[in-house]
C-alpha cells in the first residue's frame, strides 16, 4: 500500500472476524514503530500494554463498557501516559544525550552542548513536569507570564497543560500504531469510552499513570465498518494564510 492507501484503509472498526487471526509478533512490531513517533522533548512518557491473554482481554473489554470492538478484538493495546516517570526519563535521556555527544559532536563544540543538555534534562524537564497540588504549575505560569511581557515564551506550563502534553505525544504514538497496523492489513479502533480507574487496576498501574487510548485490534468484518468515511467539508477546516 502507498501511504495514501494506508491512510484511507485505516478505519475505526467495531467488529472483528473471529475466523481471521492476527500475528502477535506483527502487532508488537507495529508498537515498535509507534515508539518512533515524535514526542515532547523526547521524554517518551508513554507505555504500551499489549493484551493477548483471553482472561485479560475479557477484563479489559468490560472496562471498555463491553463495546463491540473490544468484545470481538483478537488483541487489545492500551496506550498509557506515564508523567510520573519524568525524573527517571529525564535522567535516562541525559545519559543517552551525553553518550551521543561523546560519539558524534566535534571536540570544539562538546562543552557547550554538554552544558545545554545538562540544563535541559537536568533542570528544565524536572522543573516543568513537577506536580504538587497545582502549586509548581502556578509558579511556572507566573514566570512564563512575566518573561512573556518581554519575549515570546511557551505559556502552556501549568499542571493541566503538562497533562495535555503527555497525552498529545501518546496520541501520536497511537496514530502511528494504527497506521502501521493498517499497512499490515490489520484493523483497529481508537477508544476513549472506558473506565480508566478499572483499567489501571487491571493493568496494575500506579496512580500517576493515565490511560490515553484503548485500541482493539483484529481483521474487519464488512459490517464492522461504516461504509462512508464522513468528514465536514475540507474547506471548513483548511485555512491557507
Ligand atoms: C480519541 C478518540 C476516542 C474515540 N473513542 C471511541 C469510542 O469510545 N468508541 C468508538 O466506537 N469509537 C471511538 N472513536 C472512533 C471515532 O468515532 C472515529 O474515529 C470517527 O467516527 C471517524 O471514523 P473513522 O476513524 O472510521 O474515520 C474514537 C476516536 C478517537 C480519536
Amino acid at each position: 500500500m502507498t501511504f495514501e492507501e494506508t491512510v484511507r484503509y485505516r478505519r475505526s472498526v467495531r467488529m472483528y472476524d473471529p475466523e481471521k487471526p492476527i500475528d502477535t509478533a506483527k502487532v508488537k512490531h507495529c508498537l515498535e514503530l509507534a515508539s518512533l513517533a515524535p514526542n515532547s522533548s523526547n521524554m517518551q512518557l508513554w507505555e504500551f500494554y499489549h493484551v493477548t491473554s483471553p482472561d485479560t482481554l475479557k477484563a479489559v473489554s468490560r472496562a471498555c463498557l463491553n463495546q463491540n470492538s473490544t468484545e470481538t478484538a483478537a488483541e487489545i493495546v492500551v496506550f498509557v501516559t506515564r508523567q510520573d516517570l519524568y525524573r527517571q526519563r529525564s535522567r535516562a535521556m541525559l545519559a543517552y544525550e551525553l553518550a551521543a555527544i561523546e560519539k558524534y559532536t566535534p571536540e570544539d563544540r562538546k562543552a557547550a552542548r554538554i552544558k545545554n543538555r545538562k540544563q535541559y534534562y537536568g533542570f528544565l524537564m524536572p522543573f516543568i513536569y513537577t506536580r504538587f497540588f497545582g502549586l509548581p504549575g502556578l509558579i511556572r505560569q507566573c514566570i512564563a507570564t512575566t518573561v512573556g511581557l518581554f519575549r515570546p515564551i511557551t505559556r502552556q506550563v501549568c499542571e493541566s497543560d503538562m497533562n495535555a502534553v503527555v497525552h498529545k505525544s501518546c496520541a501520536l504514538a497511537a496514530q502511528t500504531f494504527m497506521l502501521a497496523m493498517a499497512a499490515e492489513g490489520y484493523d483497529t479502533c481508537p477508544l476513549e469510552g472506558f473506565d480508566s480507574r478499572l483499567l489501571k487496576k487491571i493493568l496494575g498501574l500506579p496512580a500517576g499513570a493515565g490511560i490515553n487510548m484503548v485500541i482493539p485490534c483484529g481483521i474487519r468484518k464488512p459490517e464492522g465498518v461504516r461504509d462512508v468515511q464522513i468528514r465536514v467539508p475540507f474547506e471548513e477546516v483548511y485555512f491557507q494564510i
